[in-house]
Formats: structure tokens, C-alpha cells, sequence
């Protein structure tokens, strides 16, 4: 099942350098849904990032909980395509208490309506740079998943980085194909 994405605002009510000075890890999430233009506009910021050699080893997946992103099912998604207007059905079912457990039990992820869990292909940088790509992936992560900061920040929704958790975990609670590697967690939503 695919979905249509929102077009993505190209104009914010806060400037960038605000969004730099604010910016900080935010743990607490209320149940509150998010709208799925926010969706988009988050999806759009992370895709929006630099890629070595234009390789784009990056896949996006968004876990989704049940009635926590307006007219989406629960599941986990998987942004479709080289541009960013189409997410397409994963995997069924609201999975956010499992892929908290596989980050080391960091249950305030359970508490976000959406979590981004960015993931790579190493093999599409790494054909062209040998192992000096796998450095260029975690580079492009970081890239990403400071757009998404930012692009919380300038939306007013709370996020952090979470790095901790159990690799293959988070893959199995995903159905990951093989050659995606999760990265980075990013769980997103009115902060408290
Ligand atoms: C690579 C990386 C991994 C991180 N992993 C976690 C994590 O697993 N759990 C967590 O709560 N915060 C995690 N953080 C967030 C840091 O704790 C946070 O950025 C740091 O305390 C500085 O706070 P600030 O982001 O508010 O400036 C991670 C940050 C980075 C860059």
C-alpha cells in the first residue's frame, strides 16, 4: 500500500539560527497525534541531506503507532523512491513497545507517535569508495538526523538520537531486509 505525502513548507515561521540555539534532546512525548503534513515535512528534512558521490546509501523507515498520525494506519513505513512524496506499507501493526524494548528499554520511545528509524545500504557507497564509505554513511546519519532536529525544532516537536539499541533487534522488529543496517532511532511528537 503506498501513500501520498504533503507537499513539503519551504518557508518556517522561525529562522535557522533559532532552531540551532533551541535544539536539544527531548525524552517526553504527549499522546498527542501528529498531522500527517508535519509527517511529510519531517520525511522531507531528512531526505533533504547531502549524500557522498550522490551514492544515497540512506533508507528511512517511520514506525507508526495505532491513531497517532492522522488518515495512516499503524505499521511501519518505508519512504519509497528517490524524492519524498511517497511512503509505502512495510509491515502492519503498532510496534512502537517492541522497538523500545530493542533500544535497551528506553520506554519513552514507546510514547512517540512516530519513531524514524534511519538505516543504510553500505554497499551503495562502499562499491565506489571501499571502506572509507562506511565512514561516509555514518556521516550522511548524522546529516539526516540533524535535519530532523532541526526540522522538530522549527515545527515545535520534540526528538533525540538514539543510538543505543540492539542492532539486529531493531532490525528483526522492523523485518529489515538484510542489507538495511539501522542506524539511527528517532522517535518524534509534542514534546511534554
Ligand atoms: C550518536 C548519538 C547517540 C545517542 N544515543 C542516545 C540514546 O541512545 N538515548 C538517549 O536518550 N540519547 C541519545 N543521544 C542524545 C544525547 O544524549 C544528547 O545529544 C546529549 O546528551 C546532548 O544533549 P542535547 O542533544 O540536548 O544537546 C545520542 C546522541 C548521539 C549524537
Amino acid at each position: 500500500m503506498r501513500l501520498k505525502l504533503e507537499e513539503a513548507e519551504k518557508r518556517g515561521t522561525v529562522s535557522l539560527e533559532e532552531t540551532i540555539e533551541k535544539r536539544k534532546s527531548r525524552r517526553s512525548f504527549k499522546r498527542t497525534k501528529l498531522t500527517k503534513k508535519q509527517l511529510s515535512q519531517l520525511i522531507w528534512s531528512a531526505v533533504k541531506a547531502p549524500s557522498a558521490g550522490a551514492t544515497y546509501p540512506l533508507e528511512l523507515y517511520a514506525v507508526i503507532g495505532e491513531e497517532c498520525v492522522d488518515d495512516i494506519d499503524a505499521g511501519v513505513y518505508r519512504r519509497s523512491g528517490r524524492g519524498y512524496s511517497e511512503l509505502e506499507m512495510h509491515k502492519k501493526g503498532d510496534l512502537r513497545d517492541e522497538l523500545a524494548i530493542a533500544c535497551l528499554s528506553q520506554t519513552f520511545i514507546a510514547d512517540a507517535p512516530v519513531s524514524f528509524v534511519i538505516a543504510a545500504e553500505y554497499e551503495r557507497t562502499t562499491r565506489r569508495y571501499g571502506g572509507r564509505g562506511v565512514g561516509y554513511v555514518y556521516i550522511e546519519v548524522g546529516h539526516a538526523g540533524q535535519n530532523i532536529y532541526l526540522q522538530c525544532e522549527a515545527l515545535g516537536l520534540a526528538t533525540v538520537a538514539i543510538g543505543a539499541f540492539y542492532d539486529d533487534e531493531v532490525a528483526k522488529v522492523l523485518s529489515l531486509p538484510k542489507e538495511h543496517k539501522p542506524i539511527y532511532v528517532m522517535p518524534v511528537g509534542v514534546g511534554v
